[in-house]
């Protein structure tokens, strides 16, 4: 009887012990936003599939904001549709306490031609962060893409973007974008 007891709590102690050396499920790793988010072609994949449409799609002026367009984003080029996608693959796009939105932020504009959809050419902002064009206090990187829908040119800091942030410093008020709400 004596025997069956210790044998029964050296059994017990041998599960205690596995059971606390056996590490706890490790939890779902979440993704956190680097301090300086740099968007690649990578990140540009399936973008009409699988990223949120937030607005479009738009021919010509005929946009809420279109009576800012002028010669800009081809709005003079009525064969062509504006749409546009968000992502942000660390949080949920909405301003923080600042008004900003959040580093990781990718709006990309695609423009299409109407008769068969093929992808002409389109326009990106990518929210950087750190102190990243730190002279607009906005941290976007502004991007225009190709035919392919690739990166092709970087305005990388606010000189070189005046062209951009000139025309979207009327939405200052919803850091500098027109679309996201
Ligand atoms: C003359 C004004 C003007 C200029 C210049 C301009 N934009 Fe825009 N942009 C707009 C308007 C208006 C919209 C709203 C969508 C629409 O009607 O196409 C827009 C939308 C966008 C969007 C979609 C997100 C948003 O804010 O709605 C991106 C991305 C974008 N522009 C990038 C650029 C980049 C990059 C440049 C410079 C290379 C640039 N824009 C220059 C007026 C302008």
């Amino acid at each position: 009887m004596k025997t069956m007891v210790s044998r029964f709590a050296s059994a017990c102690a041998l599960v205690v012990v596995v059971y606390a050396c056996t590490p706890a499920p490790s939890p779902t790793p979440v993704a956190t936003a680097p301090t300086d988010f740099i968007a690649g072609d990578s990140n540009l994949v399936n973008v009409a599939s699988t990223w949120n449409r937030v607005a479009g799609p738009y021919v010509g002026a005929a946009a809420p904001d279109g009576s800012f367009l002028g010669q800009a984003h081809r709005a003079t080029d009525t064969t062509v549709v504006r749409t546009i996608y968000a992502r942000n693959n660390f949080v949920t796009i909405t301003k923080d306490a600042s008004g900003r939105y959040p580093v990781g932020t990718m709006v990309v504009k695609l423009f299409r031609r109407r008769s068969d959809s093929t992808v002409v050419g389109g326009s990106m902002m990518v929210k950087r962060g750190g102190d990243f064009a730190s002279a607009n206090r906005s941290g976007w990187e502004w991007i225009n893409l190709n035919a392919s829908g690739a990166i092709t040119t970087r305005f990388r800091n606010d000189s070189a973007a005046t062209g951009c942030i000139n025309c979207h410093t009327a939405r200052m008020a919803n850091d500098y974008s027109f679309s996201l709400k």
